[in-house]
């Protein structure tokens, strides 16, 4: 089966080898994406044979992502492939938060169950096995956390060196920390994400470094598994909406084509709607979605959110986000920072925990169904990006009543559990409890 690279933009539709290192369309600057010709294997065969795989202890079948290679057909050989056991994350039932986001029934697909905890390992590893198969030997990203954290991870496993650059000051201690323990060369840039994102397009061009940020097309590739996983796991039973934050929106773009492609393969019969959630303080593409003249995304030029993994003014995938969000006839909503940290705090009491942008699914949730766009009573799978873990700072400051808006205005503690300090004293511990 021939893999291509083919510009996205309608208009031009260029084709190029899957071999040559572009990010965009050399003609016209298009973003690119992966296209191959139809599998070998009929729908119904090709959900038997990943089903089996399950059960498989080789590790490509182990993983998430490569156990559904007849959908990422990329590589012409996979004996290179580095793989952590990315994906296979599982579909929580949300029904303790479901109330709260005005839904009788709620799942989450919890992405923080990865590797280095986030999302970001389903491209990774692809995007990685790309970088390998082109003779690579260093590999760069911008990133706001996560996408560092699981490049350097795969990176170093694979022996090739990742360089990142990070905002300067801007980014969760977590993430920071294991970019570090990963052994990536870390540059602190003092510049917001969309500054370094152009910083980096050109360093990485001059020096014959890999580029491994979301317009990556074969980290698209990745994290298309993600849907896939989702559809075999409910039984390719379709949910009416799948809820997620949107950054970047190299997720959006992904989870966009992931479906499709499962449509025109016949292992759905329907979409579902995509519903994308941002930060009100970072919200350019819930702009877009509001103008009457979409063919041009007006940026933010000072992105501001505590969710810093969604802290993006300028989105790159947003032509493809577009194209996405109304061809599944879905939606994009907007959340303020209190509305993200009483989310984030309710996800957490139902035992499940997530990062702060991750929570923006919940958020958007409840205030999509209060506006009556989703139905009570809706078939909703909410996209939890990342770890509870990733960002300790955000939650002992919620929980004791420190913490403060991107604008200094306090973040009320509406689901508060402050720790008590007490003296080592039985009695007094004893009435506290029995009160
Ligand atoms: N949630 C989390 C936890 C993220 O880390 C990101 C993006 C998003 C949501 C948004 O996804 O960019 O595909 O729309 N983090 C990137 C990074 C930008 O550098 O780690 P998106």
């Amino acid at each position: 089966m021939t893999a291509e690279l083919i510009c996205f933009e309608e208009r031009c539709r260029s084709r190029y080898p899957i071999t040559e290192v572009i990010y965009n369309c050399p003609r016209c600057g298009g973003l690119l994406e992966a296209t191959y010709g139809k599998p070998l294997l009929p729908a119904e065969e090709l959900k038997a044979l990943w089903r089996t795989r399950r059960t498989s202890n080789a590790p490509l079948d182990q993983s998430g992502v490569w156990r559904y290679r007849e959908f990422i057909p990329f590589l012409a050989d996979y004996g290179r492939v580095v793989t952590l056991r990315e994906g296979k994350t599982p579909i929580l039932d949300g029904r303790l938060t479901a109330e709260y986001g005005g839904l009788e029934r709620l799942w989450f697909k919890h992405q923080g169950f990865n590797p280095t905890g986030s999302f970001k390992d389903n491209g990774m590893t692809c995007g990685v096995a790309q970088a390998l198969r082109l003779g690579m030997t260093r590999v760069a990203c911008v990133s706001t956390g996560n996408t560092s954290a699981s490049m350097a991870a795969y990176a170093s496993a694979a022996g090739l060196q990742p360089i990142i650059f990070i905002p300067h000051g801007n980014i969760a201690y977590g993430k920071l920390a294991q970019a570090l323990e990963y052994g990536a060369r870390t540059f602190q840039v003092e510049a917001n994400f969309d500054q370094i994102l152009a910083l980096v397009r050109s360093l990485a061009e001059r020096l014959g470094i890999y580029l491994l940020n979301s317009i990556n097309p074969f980290r698209i590739e990745g994290q298309k598994t993600i849907m896939l996983e989702m559809m075999d796991q409910r039984d390719w039973r379709v949910p009416d909406w799948v809820v997620l934050p949107g950054g970047n929106l190299g997720n959006t773009s992904a989870f966009g084509k992931g479906l499709r492609e499962m449509k025109d393969l016949g292992l759905i019969d329907r979409l579902p709607r995509l519903a994308v959630i941002q930060a009100a303080g970072a919200s350019p593409f819930y702009d877009l979605m509001q103008a009457e003249d979409r063919s041009k995304l007006r940026a933010v030029e000072h992105p501001e959110t505590l969710a810093t993994a969604i802290k993006i003014g300028d989105p790159v995938s947003w032509p493809k986000a577009l194209h996405e969000v109304t061809t599944s006839g879905g939606v994009v909503e907007r959340v303020t920072e209190q509305e993200i940290a009483d989310a984030k705090a309710v996800i957490g009491r139902a035992g499940i925990g997530c990062e702060p942008a991750s929570a923006a699914t919940l958020a958007g949730i409840r205030k999509l169904t209060k506006a009556g766009v989703m139905k009570s009573d809706a078939e909703v799978v909410g996209i939890l990006t990342g770890n509870v873990l990733k960002d300790p700072d955000f939650i002992h400051q919620y929980h004791t009543g420190a913490l403060r808006g991107p604008d200094g205005t306090q973040i009320q503690p509406n689901f508060g559990n402050a720790p008590v300090v007490v003296a080592n004293n039985v009695e007094i511990i004893e009435n506290m409890l029995q009160s």
